[in-house]
Parts: C-alpha cells; structure tokens; sequence
C-alpha cells in the first residue's frame, strides 16, 4: 500500500449519502454553463449542425468510455485526482496536479460568466429584461460586461457562493444543492425549448442546428468539437476521478457512467434548441458568441405568457447549473489538499478562491477595458483561458486518462474493478479496445494540432 493511501487510511473520509445523490451531483458538474452558454454559441460559431455532428461521434467514441475510466479509477483508489493517479503509479500523479492547475483556469473565466448570471437573475427580477428589442438587450449586455467594477463584482460574488457550498462538504454540500436544482433544471429548459421552436421563422434556426454542412468541417471545427465534449463532462482534469472516489465499494459504476454524458448531452441539445431556432425568429446573429444566451432568451422570455416569471425561473437555475459545476472545480483543488496535504478543508477552499479569484479579474477585464490586451495571437485573457483548458489541458488530461487506464493500470484490472460485486459488464470488451485502441491516438492527434495552432498563433 502507498504512503498517500496509508495516509488517507487514518480519517475517516466524507461520502455520498446516496448513489442517486452522486448521479445528480456528478451531472450537476458536467451541466452547467458549457451546455446552457458555451454549446449553443459554439455551435453557431463552428458552421451549425456539422460541429454538433462531430460532438455527438466525439461524445460516443470518447467521451464515454472516459467517463466510465475516470470514475473506476477514482472508486478503486478511493482518492482525489493527484492520489488516485499516485496510487497506482508514483510517476502519474502530476496528471492529477494538471487537473487542480486546469481548474483555477477554467474557474477564472467561469466566474466571470458566472457573475453575468448573478447580475441577470437580479435584472429579471427588477424587471429590467422584459424587452422584446434584441439591439436593446445587447446594449444592455454589452455595458453589463464592459464596466469593469460591477462585472469583477459579480465575479466575487460568484465566488464566493460557490466557495460556502464547498466548505460545507460532499453529502450536505454539494449534494443537497444538486438533489432540488437539477431535476428543476431540466423541466425548464424543455418548456423554453418548447416555446423557441414554435416562434414564428424559427424553422430557420432548426436546420441551422440539425442539418451538417459538410463543407464546414475543418480542423478548427474537430478541435473545438472534442474540446467541448471535454469541458461538457468535467472529464479531464479529474472532477469525476475525484467524484467516483467518494462512492463506496457497492456501487454500480456502469449505470452513473451512462447516464450522466446521456443527461448532459440532453441538456445540450434542449439548450441549443431553445436558444438557436430563437436566434433566428428574432433576427440576431448565430455568430454573435459569448452574448448569445444572455441576449436571445429574455427577447423570448418577452414574447411568452408569464415571460418575467420565465426569466426569472431561468437566470436563476443557470445559476444553479453553473454553480454545480463551479462547486466541482474548486472541489477538486480543495480535496488535493485535505488529501495529499492535510489542510483543514475551510482553509484550504478559502486560500484557493483567493487565487482563483486572481487570476480571474484579467479574464473579467477581457471583457471590457481589456478586450484588446491580446496576450497570444488574437486571444485575450478569457479566450486564451478557454483555449489553453478546452484544446490543451483538458484534452491533455483525457489523453493521459486513457493511457493510465488503458495501459499502465491495464485495461483487464478497471474491468475487474467494475464487475466487484457481480456486477456483468457485457460491453467490456468494446470498452477495453475504445479506451486502449481509439481514443489515445484520436485524441492524440487533435491535441498535435491543438498545440500547432498554439504556436502558429504566437508567431
Ligand atoms: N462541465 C461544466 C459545464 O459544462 O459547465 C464545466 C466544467 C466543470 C468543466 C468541471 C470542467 C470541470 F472539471
């Protein structure tokens, strides 16, 4: 036995109270703003249904047979992402330390759309969003986000919500919060969809979303296709190591590991339908990027029954959505911490915001007074934070999970984790040849182009 294993031996550690609670907290990390904010714009970013083909071939052939690798690894061990990897392997545990850096990455510009969600939740309940103009709603949009005081405000205040939920720990924490928000989550989102889909020329909007143009697809549209898969599931920077790891030794991981890409893929695509079929009803542009949901869905909102109540319901629950999400970035840093270096759980969340909250402000400044502060290629602070977690450190750590499950922990012995407790894994052998024989080099080969694009943009 390791040391690191030894010494997580000593305390007792937190688990979930129930399997279903570690469903809806596992789900609650993989939805969030990259399926309700990021996918729909990144679909109308990368050519319409062509990127939303690649995802799905992406999510399929990839996607899942990682998460099904991530959670094994992380119940068999019993550890955070840095102790799960070290545990088998000494050499492997900076994949873990990968996954802690890419999280105060990718928090610093979540938080900042995080307190975009803050600052709309309170302007649909003063009322101020029930306007059908979309040039208006942009306005007011774009002044939110370029007004650097409020918007790092916000950013704080995002912050530090997510950092009293952690404190709290796994079971009455995060799993609490994530029992009542996401089933609140999904009814909503399938009522606005409802509603986007039967606007008037929104029909537009759906051929848009579901016919691929193949013309569209290039190595552009690939890269950014499996680097939302990754950032979709939370696979990569070791949340789901770090969440399996609270299971105990009963649980069935096939079930969890199915359907939680199934929930998030079905988030997804409802978001994609309730903003982008709208997009086009109301004239705006698919293109118009991060903007996208926070300016189309209030002019739908305007033009429903009970639309202020609508508005209010949704901002609020995208608040949810994201801090389910948020609560297991910072999760993922504090538990490297209580685990490997036996820091007292509130100092250690408290010290991590503090950081992250650092290194966040430039990716809020982005925004606005910053916007042009290009510090690779044509990406500013908030593009470059998306790029080097999406294309880069995520897609890194997915490829370096297959490899430690296919390969060095060994494919057979996550199949023999699997099956504890009679449990039949009928699959396993399509599993086995995907995590051993597909999804290294696929992703392998994006990442190459990946870090070209890198290069190429910084000279
Ligand atoms: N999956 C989250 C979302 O779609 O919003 C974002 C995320 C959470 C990415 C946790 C990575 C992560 F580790």
């Amino acid at each position: 036995m390791s040391l690191v294993t030894a010494k997580n031996k000593e305390k007792k550690r937190d688990q979930w109270g129930s399997k279903i609670g570690f469903v809806l907290a596992a789900a609650g990390s993989a939805v969030g703003l990259g399926n309700l904010w990021k996918f729909p714009y990144s679909v109308g970013n990368n050519g319409g249904g062509a990127f939303v083909m690649i995802y799905m071939i992406f999510l399929i052939l990839i996607g899942l047979p990682l998460m099904l690798a991530a959670i094994t690894l992380g119940r068999k061990t019993q550890l955070s992402a840095v102790g799960a990897y070290g545990s088998i392997k000494k050499k492997w545990s900076f994949v873990g330390g990968l996954g802690v850096i890419c999280g105060f990455f990718i928090l610093a510009f979540y938080s900042t759309v995080g307190g975009w969600v803050i600052y709309y939740c309170l302007k649909a309940f003063t009322g101020g969003l029930a306007i059908k103009d979309p040039e208006v709603l942009g306005g007011i949009f774009g002044g939110f986000i370029s007004s650097p005081v409020s918007s790092i405000m916000y950013q704080g205040i995002f912050l530090i919500l997510t950092l009293l939920i952690v404190i709290r720990g796994i079971s009455s924490g995060i799993e609490k919060a994530s029992k009542i928000m996401m089933p609140a989550l999904f009814v909503m989102i399938m009522l606005i969809a409802i509603r986007s889909v039967t606007l008037p020329g929104a029909s537009e909007g759906i051929a848009f979303f579901l016919l691929p143009d193949f013309s569209k697809i290039n190595m552009d549209v690939i890269m950014n296709a499996l680097g939302q898969v990754f950032f979709s599931l939370s696979i990569g920077m070791g949340v789901m190591v770090t969440y399996g790891s609270y299971l105990d030794k009963d649980a069935n991981l096939l079930g969890p590991a199915a359907s939680i890409p199934v929930l998030d893929t079905m988030v997804a695509i409802l978001a994609g339908f309730a903003t982008l079929p709208a997009v086009f009803a109301i004239g705006f542009k698919a293109s118009s990027g991060p903007g996208l949901m926070f300016v189309t869905l209030p002019a739908v909102f305007a033009s429903m029954p009970f639309g202020k109540l609508f508005c209010i319901l949704f901002f609020v629950l995208v608040l949810f959505a994201a801090l389910t999400s948020s609560i297991s970035m910072l999760e993922v840093c504090v538990s490297y911490f209580v685990d490997e270096k036996g820091v007292n759980r509130t100092k250690a969340a408290v010290m991590i915001i503090m950081v992250m909250y650092i290194v966040g402000i430039p990716a809020c400044l982005s925004m606005g007074p910053w916007q042009d502060l290009h510090i690779l290629g044509n990406l500013n602070f908030f593009d470059f934070y998306d790029k080097l977690t999406s294309n880069i450190l995520l897609t890194s750590g997915g490829l370096l999970l297959s490899i430690f499950v296919g390969w060095v922990w060994g494919a057979d012995h996550a199949i023999e984790e699997i099956e504890k407790m009679g449990v039949k894994f009928t699959l396993a052998p399509l599993w086995k040849f995907l995590i051993k024989y597909i999804v290294p080099p696929a992703v392998f080969i994006i990442l190459i182009n990946s870090f070209k694009s890198v290069i190429e943009a910084m000279f």
